[in-house]
């Protein structure tokens, strides 16, 4: 396949964007969910894979085991709004979704979410990762994936994150956008990479009594065990190395998965200009995330 070219950033209705996530709107706007989909959305880096393997194995894992070994998650768990040339757009992928129910990924912020998800009141999974640990696994993976903008160097990319200047917009308009949705729309669950990282047993029970689902504790264990940073990186339908446009050479998409590994890139100078712009962006104090754990 050859490589598609390295696209430019531009403000879309008030949010940076790029032509691999915008070429297919009209289409992605009149996606047509169904009450039984389950919407996995998160800023980028902020542990879709994790959350939607976990989900896939949850739904899937007892009755189509073949799934698990010849179908790449980014194939299961489509990612709605992206189109590349010469690939099968997001959004087609998840119209042919042969699964019951349908889980479908996506980076949009809520203002962009297709309106048939709240039509249908569809459930939805909000992921959400600390900012530090965020900038940093956005910054190594737009080196190593050649569908984002060249990052430039770290100093530069940490600014143009504060700035907002990045595929898929401000990551404190994106957390604080889908926080408040959360208060007045039910199904919507708001979970923290930080406390999977904690205890995935107990944010996989939460997610449990979010989608009704009861598994054996002999299912939730393989649920659990499957899902390990690990057994992640060793999987071959999970790891991303059958995508092209990612350069695992690079940098790895199964990167580190720590909680504080910002603590290696951040001088004590951007620490302290970061949290000081953090404190203007972030003033809901109900909304409060970990950088360590
Ligand atoms: S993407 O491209 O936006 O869909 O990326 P996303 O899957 O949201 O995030 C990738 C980061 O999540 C880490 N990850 C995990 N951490 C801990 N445990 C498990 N099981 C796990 N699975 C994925 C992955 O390593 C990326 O974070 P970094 O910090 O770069 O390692």
């Amino acid at each position: 396949m050859e490589l598609p070219p390295r696209p430019t950033l531009f403000d879309f209705y008030g949010v940076s964007m790029t032509k691999y996530f915008t070429d297919n709107w009209d289409d992605i706007q009149n996606f047509q969910a169904r009450p039984d989909d389950v919407l996995i959305a998160t800023y980028p880096k902020a542990g879709t894979t994790w959350v939607s393997y976990i989900l896939d194995l949850l739904y899937f894992a007892q009755t189509s085991s073949e799934r698990e070994t010849s179908i790449p998650i980014h194939e299961r768990v489509p990612f709605l709004e992206i189109i590349i040339p010469s690939l099968r757009s997001g959004k087609d992928l998840a119209d042919q979704l042969p699964t019951t129910p349908r889980l479908i990924k996506t980076h949009l912020p809520v203002q962009f979410v297709p309106k048939s998800f709240w039509e249908q009141n569809s459930r939805i999974v909000y992921v959400a990762r600390n900012a530090k640990d965020s900038v940093v696994s956005y910054f190594h993976f737009d080196r190593m994936n050649h569908i984002q903008p060249e990052p430039g160097d770290w100093s530069n990319f940490l600014q143009k994150f504060m700035d907002g200047k990045v595929v898929f917009g401000s990551w404190y308009d994106h957390v604080n956008g889908w926080w408040e949705k959360k208060q007045t729309y039910s199904k919507l669950h708001y979970m923290f990479y930080e406390d999977l990282v904690e205890d995935s047993g107990r944010e996989i029970d939460h997610l449990c009594s979010f989608l009704c689902l009861s598994p054996s504790a002999e299912e939730k264990e393989r649920v659990t065990t499957g899902v390990k940073f690990d057994n992640m990186k060793q999987n071959k339908m999970i790891n991303y190395s059958t995508v092209e446009i990612m350069d695992q050479k690079v940098s790895p998409f199964m990167r580190k998965g720590k909680v504080g590994d910002w603590k290696n890139h951040f001088t004590v100078a951007q620490n302290e200009q970061f949290d000081e712009d953090y404190r203007q962006k972030m003033n809901n104090p109900t909304l409060k995330f970990r950088t360590e754990v």
